[in-house]
């Protein structure tokens, strides 16, 4: 929390400004950064991606501008964020389709009697939800930690921040930090918001990135510059915007019981060789739930499946999630330490990212097993190097 830049200042500026009821609306500072620092240091390359699950939310609230710059200071290398859109067509950065786990909205009397009952997915579900509210209003209520066995002292704090408010949090940083924005339940989002000229929520989605600047293809000069990951559940929304950007697209694979919200297929139909030849055309990676890759008995991890390797076979990365340092959350094997379950996934497995709610703990992990090479030091020059010291040795 405790920060020193200057960006940091700006989006607390915001976040105080927005608390006083000010600036809705509003960019609280020019949208992207005007700041041009061609020095950034960029993302790095040589070990698996740390990906910021909404932010640090193991610490802070989840989906906030304090949990975004908290993952950046912790070393994120992308920071995470699901996509939802408000009343009016803003879209903001929000998980839940409804907002009672995660703001204060019960609270607020004026919107008791804005609860409804929509089918989400094939059931029915009853609450607040986005759609049914302004950006205003949704900037007048206050997010809050979503498990009640993490630190809530910044619950009430911080408030709902747009999809434009969180690609200048990244823009920001002082060296180069992805993004990962997820379209989330567009199905859902397109029967309950409906934008002008006939636009959809993916060409929304689509826009937002191109209006600041992101573009190219998976590693890319224009990618390196402004690395982005766009990651769906809906295999729809993915082949659909492939002919609008060729920016990398992430498959997330549900939990084996959970059918895919826009094509209705399993999990064993998307898992299949003959799906991952198909949806590889479109994506660079699957985003898998981590136990559908190494299934879970009593807490125990059972026999690890072959999806990684048939995966990597056909040079799709895998980034599963989510990884979060609670002994609940952690499975007898790993004996409560959240170290060894990196290990285990980052050495073992050999995936190629990580969600994580704890992004320093595994920016700590990664330090200290596989730690950047000195400035300037490229690993040949290093192999060279230990070389020369070597045959110096040996003429003594
Ligand atoms: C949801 O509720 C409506 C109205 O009561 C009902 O017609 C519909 O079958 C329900 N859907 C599911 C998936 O339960
Ligand atoms: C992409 O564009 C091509 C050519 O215009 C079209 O035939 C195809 O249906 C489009 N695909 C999608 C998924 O919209
Ligand atoms: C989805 O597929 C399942 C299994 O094939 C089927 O029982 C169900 O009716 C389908 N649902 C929809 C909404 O098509």
């Amino acid at each position: 929390m405790a920060s020193s830049s200057s960006s940091h200042l700006c989006v607390f500026a915001f976040i105080f400004l927005s608390l006083a009821g000010g600036c809705v609306g509003r960019p609280f500072y020019p949208l992207p950064s005007k700041i041009v620092n061609k020095n950034r240091q960029p993302l790095q390359q040589f070990r698996p991606y740390n990906i910021a699950h909404r932010g640090s939310n193991g610490e802070l609230p989840e989906e906030t501008a304090a949990a975004y710059m908290r993952a950046i200071d912790e070393g994120a290398d992308f920071i995470e964020t699901d996509i939802l859109s408000s009343k009016d067509g803003v879209l903001i950065c929000f998980h839940d389709v409804t907002l009672d786990d995660t703001t204060d909205v019960a609270a607020h009397k004026k919107f008791a009697n804005r609860k409804r009952t929509y089918e989400v997915q094939g059931e029915n579900v009853t609450g607040w939800f986005t759609v049914d509210f302004t950006l205003e209003e949704l900037k007048s209520l206050r997010v809050k930690q979503r498990y009640d066995f993490r630190d809530s002292k910044y619950s009430g704090k911080y408030s709902i921040i747009t999809f434009e408010e969180f690609i200048s949090i990244a823009l920001d940083a002082s060296r180069v930090v992805g993004i990962y924005p997820e379209i989330k339940n567009p199905v859902f989002i397109n029967q309950r918001v409906k934008w002008p000229h006939g636009k959809k929520f993916e060409d929304k989605f689509v826009e937002t990135l191109q209006k600041y600047g992101y573009k190219g293809s998976y590693l890319s000069k224009d990618w390196l510059n402004q690395p982005v990951f766009i990651q769906s559940f809906a295999p729809t929304s993915l082949i659909y915007i492939s002919n609008q950007t060729d920016l990398p697209k992430i498959f997330l694979i549900d939990d084996v019981t959970i059918p895919t919200q826009d094509t209705n297929q399993s999990y064993e139909e998307i898992t299949s060789d003959s799906y991952l030849d198909y949806i590889k055309e479109y994506v660079v990676g699957i985003g898998p739930w981590k136990d559908t890759i190494v299934p879970v008995v009593n807490n125990y991890m059972a026999t690890p499946t072959d999806l990684v390797s048939r995966a990597h076979a056909r040079n799709l990365q895998v980034h599963p999630y989510t990884y979060r340092n609670e002994n609940k959350f952690l499975h007898y094997d790993f004996h409560e330490d959240p170290y060894a379950e990196y290990d285990y996934w980052l050495n073992q497995v050999k995936v190629d990212g990580l969600f994580t709610d704890f992004t320093g703990s595994l920016h700590q992990f990664q330090e200290w097993t596989s730690p950047a090479l000195p400035k300037g030091d490229s690993a040949s020059s290093l192999l060279h190097k230990i070389a020369a010291m070597i045959a110096s040795n040996k003429n003594l």
